[in-house]
């Protein structure tokens, strides 16, 4: 295992308003978490536990009341939205449950939009998307539009939007919630495939004892902390 890390998160604490009482619901508190390079961490939780909150903080799409994201050294709190979104768009896959393609795009403009926001080529970025969907055995959906796909080929097509730009850490939502065992089968083992191959990261929060299990790590969110399971 590599020691190189990727991201760390430190002291995140995160509070909501709460609709039926003026306190302030705490979700999460003085959590810290480091993901190193090539790791796969599985984040396990009941349901309203704060999971997505603490990924929506880790990939810079929500903001910590307190702490530090940490990316290469850099912290999140540093950049302006506009560099947010770039970085977000270049280093980190997002994947969620629910597969939020964009439902006017086919399979293949869905697929090479990271690559389009990033400045690349319609040509290059096509190339690859076709390679990415070939990869996931929907090559021949890339007509499709996202209605026009089955739920398991809806998600393999988000997952190789998410890889498009070549991050180096997935953070992944309850990515198999939806699916049949084939399909959470395809999407799994392309997990740890991109790790074995390419060294990537894979933040994970999953429901699924079998799932966590296959991970290195397990990490479980109770009562706003964070622990090793
Ligand atoms: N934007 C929000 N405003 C108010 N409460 C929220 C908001 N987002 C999440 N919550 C609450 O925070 C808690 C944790 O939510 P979430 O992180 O989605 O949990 P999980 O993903 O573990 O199911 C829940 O009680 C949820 O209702
Ligand atoms: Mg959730």
């Amino acid at each position: 295992m590599s020691s190189e890390i990727v991201l760390s998160a430190s002291g995140i604490s995160k509070s909501y308003k709460s609709e039926l009482s003026e306190s302030r619901l705490q979700v999460l508190e003085d959590v810290s978490l480091t993901i190193n390079k090539g790791v796969i961490t599985s984040i396990v939780g009941s349901s309203g536990s704060g999971k997505s909150t603490l990924l929506h903080i880790l990939g810079g799409l929500d903001k910590a009341d307190k702490g530090e994201v940490i990316w290469k050294g850099r912290s999140l709190s540093e950049f302006n939205s506009d560099q947010l979104a770039d970085f977000r768009n270049k280093n980190i896959g997002f994947v969620f449950q629910f597969h939020h393609l964009l439902p006017e795009f086919t399979a293949l403009e869905n697929v090479s939009m990271p690559a389009l926001i990033a400045g690349e080529s319609i040509d290059k970025a096509s190339k690859r998307a076709i390679e990415l969907l070939d990869r996931f055995g929907i090559a021949d959906r890339k007509h499709h539009r996202p209605s026009q796909l089955s739920g398991g080929e809806q998600q393999r097509v988000s997952m190789a939007r998410a890889l498009m730009n070549n991050p180096g850490l997935i953070l992944a939502d309850e990515p198999t919630g939806n699916l049949d065992d084939v399909n959470t089968g395809i999407i799994l083992d392309m997990l740890f495939e991109l790790r074995d191959q390419f060294g990537v990261s894979v933040l994970l929060i999953t429901h699924e004892p079998e799932i966590a299990k296959r991970s290195d790590v397990i990490m479980e969110i109770k009562n706003g902390k964070l622990n090793p399971l």
